[in-house]
């Protein structure tokens, strides 16, 4: 015994000798009632002072996992060993026992399926920013200037809908994107997804389907998938999506809602004009669908004038609600995104919230209020667009260069979409290009309908200006060898 005991660097010594007797005790190698060795004894056999091994019997005592006698020494509780709490064990099929949607929920988790990007790997398949450029010096100070005005409070529990302070700012970031606020609330939720959950989760279920762009973003098929809706994915033009299959679709049936991403869409990169945001506005107004907007990407625009988001174009109307995210824009690890919309809806998703999570994390929040506080988005965006837009412009080049392609769509955002030839496989082209050394990701996980196996997306904010020349060029070969 005591053989096996290790130490790591970082960790208070007294708390890793309580740990590995805590440890040896529920095992049983240490029964209820047996003596610990003297404390000399045990600090010459775990080669550490004798004052860790003091410390480490009181913090048993204290956690109830051993008692002193008096000029004896140090026991084993009783009741800490395991015999005594021993209960019949059995084995739960856990399969067995999950509902249809968590069955769901795996069988559409591609993140389960994926293919690993061995070292060396050129991969296209992420479109999370590139964290070499996140200004973590400004991150760090807006964390200690937000601790050292509040850290107790913010350190405690917070309010559903959010951290105050930054519900303010985001109301007149809003507000500058030409939304009129009158009668509008906001919930700060865990991100866009959550955000999409949430609203997918409390509306009413009238007709079971709701409205989207074909292809759309994956995560959020999936979560209306789950959430029990049948999706109506509409064909998207270079502009945006086809407002003629719009109205038909609207003739053909009724919504609950409709999910839309006009600007730096996911996954063509389409930012839809603003003669089709008003057709799509009218269109939804006369068949009375409520509108589920996505505005994760809106800031990454590097040429072409701002078009203003499908909320502002509502006007005084409350029938859009818009889901807001930095995930792209700055970091997506602080999980923060908001609902904006009606008063009323936001009244209830403020309890549906509660019940879920309580609210989203109040540090979160408070960190990145207080980076955008500072003006840090303004300098970071400059930086960050002018980085980005290179590499865009660079993966546009190559990909006319390089790739035999029949569309290729992206105005601007972290990725490109490309369609290649009726009836050619991006997933063939994909085992291909694996061998090769470089991954994208196939298109069809973004379609409603199960096609798309002519397309693929290009994620290229976090690979190297090199790598994207070499990968695509790789990609373009493998696919003119497939094309014969
Ligand atoms: C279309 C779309 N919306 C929103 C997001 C951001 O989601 P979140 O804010 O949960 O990170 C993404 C991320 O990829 C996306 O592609």
């Amino acid at each position: 015994m005591f053989k096996d005991f290790k130490l790591i660097a970082g960790r208070p010594v007294y708390i890793q000798v309580k740990d590995y007797l805590k440890h040896l005790i529920l095992k049983g190698a240490l029964q209820g009632g047996q003596k610990l060795p003297s404390t000399r004894e045990l600090s010459t056999l775990l080669k550490v002072s004798r004052n860790s091994i003091i410390s480490a019997y009181a913090g048993l005592t204290d956690d109830g996992f051993a008692y002193t006698v008096q000029g004896q020494g140090s026991y084993v509780s009783l009741a800490a060993s395991t015999e005594s709490a021993a209960a019949p064990s059995w084995t739960v099929d856990w399969k067995e026992r999950m509902n249809s949607r968590a069955l769901l929920a795996e069988e559409l988790d591609i993140m389960k399926r994926g293919i690993r990007a061995e070292k060396g790997t050129i991969s296209f398949t992420s479109i999370a920013p590139d964290e070499s450029l996140f200004d973590l010096d400004n991150v760090k100070r807006a964390f200690l200037d937000r601790m050292s005005v509040e850290g107790n409070v913010l350190l405690n529990y917070g309010y559903a809908k959010g951290y105050k302070p930054l519900i303010d700012y985001l109301r007149q970031y809003m507000e500058h994107k030409g939304v009129d606020m009158r009668g509008k609330d906001m919930l700060i939720t865990n991100g866009f997804t959550e955000g999409f959950d949430l609203v997918l989760s409390a509306l009413g279920q009238k007709h079971g389907r709701v409205l989207c762009e074909n292809p759309t973003h994956h995560t959020a098929i999936k979560n209306m998938r789950l959430n029990g809706f049948d999706i109506t994915g509409v064909t998207m033009e270079r502009d945006g999506i086809h407002l003629g299959e719009l109205k038909r679709a609207l003739e053909e049936r009724e919504y609950d809602c409709a999910y839309f991403v006009p600007s730096y869409h996911n996954p063509t990169g389409i930012v839809m004009s603003p003669e089709k945001r008003q057709g799509l506005m009218k269109l939804m107004a006369e068949y009375r669908v409520p509108v589920i907007e996505d505005g994760f990407n809106e800031e990454l625009r590097y040429s072409g004038s701002h078009v203003a988001p499908l909320i502002a174009a509502a006007g005084g109307g409350n029938s859009v609600v818009y889901l807001g995210s930095f995930s792209k824009v700055l970091f997506p690890g602080l999980r923060v995104g908001w609902v904006l919309a009606d008063q009323e809806l936001i009244y209830y998703l403020e309890s549906v919230k509660r019940a879920r999570s309580i609210h989203t994390s109040t540090l979160d929040q408070s960190i990145l209020y207080q980076y955008l506080l500072g003006g840090h988005l303004e300098k970071y965006l400059k930086r960050a667009r002018t980085e980005y837009k290179r590499k865009y412009e660079l993966t546009l080049e190559c990909c006319k260069e390089y790739l035999p392609y029949v569309g290729l769509s992206g105005d601007g955002g972290l990725h490109l979409f490309v369609t290649f030839p009726e009836g050619f496989s991006t997933r063939e082209l994909l085992d291909a290009c694996r061998e090769r050394g470089v991954i994208f990701t196939a298109g069809d996980i973004f379609f409603t309908n199960g096609t798309g196996q002519n397309t693929l997306r290009l994620g290229f904010s976090r690979v190297a200006d090199g790598d994207i020349r070499r990968g695509i060029e790789i990609i373009g070969r493998a696919a003119r060898q497939l094309l014969g």
